[in-house]
């Protein structure tokens, strides 16, 4: 099974397309998220040439209108999309209603990018892994095929869900690879030892000098 999600964070097309045709052997699925397709809608994802697609829009309104995003959205034929668990169980279960045999739902707990502090700020008390915790619950009762989370959330979370859940990973970083923004990360060996189904890359691959190599050694380890 191949692990490896690259992410393809640009709004260049013609720099999307070169980047996939480079890491696409060696991925998984390939990965687009808000900027890419705010940028170049649907029409943008024949940058995927062929390769399944992970299109990351956590989607986060009212059921009836993240059922239509869905639906909206089947023909493209994605095979993974996400959500918001923080839309509540009803929206969950209606974009996995809406998703039908088409994309696998993930939902999305807590933003990385949210500290404890940050996440109290917006009226959750009890702190990150009680929140992780309760909106993976809440999401997987609803119906969502898988989760995505941090590294440092995986050992729980399968302690919690056992092995279904579709466990999706970011905050990788290959040992020696600039942080970035990233705060807490995880070696490709690392996240995958502790559970993880897939692993998302992003610019540890597109800001190497030769991408392909750079998603070549990462899939050889996870
Ligand atoms: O460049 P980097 O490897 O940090 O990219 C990680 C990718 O995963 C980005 O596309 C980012 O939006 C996404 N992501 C994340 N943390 C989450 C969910 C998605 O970093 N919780």
């Amino acid at each position: 099974m191949k692990r490896l999600i690259a992410a393809i964070d640009t709004p260049d097309a013609m720099r999307a397309a070169a980047l996939v045709r480079a890491v696409a052997p060696h991925c998984g699925l390939i990965k687009f998220g808000l900027e890419f397709f705010a940028a170049h809608g649907p029409a943008g994802l024949t940058a995927a040439q062929g390769a399944p697609v992970f299109l990351d829009l956590k989607l986060h309104d009212i059921p009836n209108t993240v059922a239509g995003a869905v639906r909206a959205l089947l023909p493209l034929n994605v095979a993974m999309l996400t959500v918001h668990a923080a839309g509540g169980a009803a929206m969950v279960a209606a974009a996995a209603a809406a998703a039908e045999k088409g994309p696998k739902i993930l939902a999305v707990t807590v933003l990385t990018s949210l500290d404890g502090q940050a996440l109290h700020e917006t009226g959750v008390a009890g702190g990150t892994k009680q929140q992780v915790l309760r909106l993976a619950r809440l999401a997987l009762d609803a119906g969502a095929d898988g989760l995505v989370c941090s590294a440092h959330e995986v050992s729980l979370l399968r302690d919690a869900f056992g092995p279904a859940p579709i466990l999706v990973v970011p905050g990788i970083r290959p040992a020696g690879s600039a942080v970035g923004d990233q705060a807490r990360v995880m070696t490709p060996e690392q996240a995958v030892a502790a559970g993880a189904d897939y692993i998302v890359v992003g610019r540890p691959i597109t800001e190497a000098a030769d991408p392909g190599a750079a998603a070549a050694a990462i899939a050889k380890v996870a």
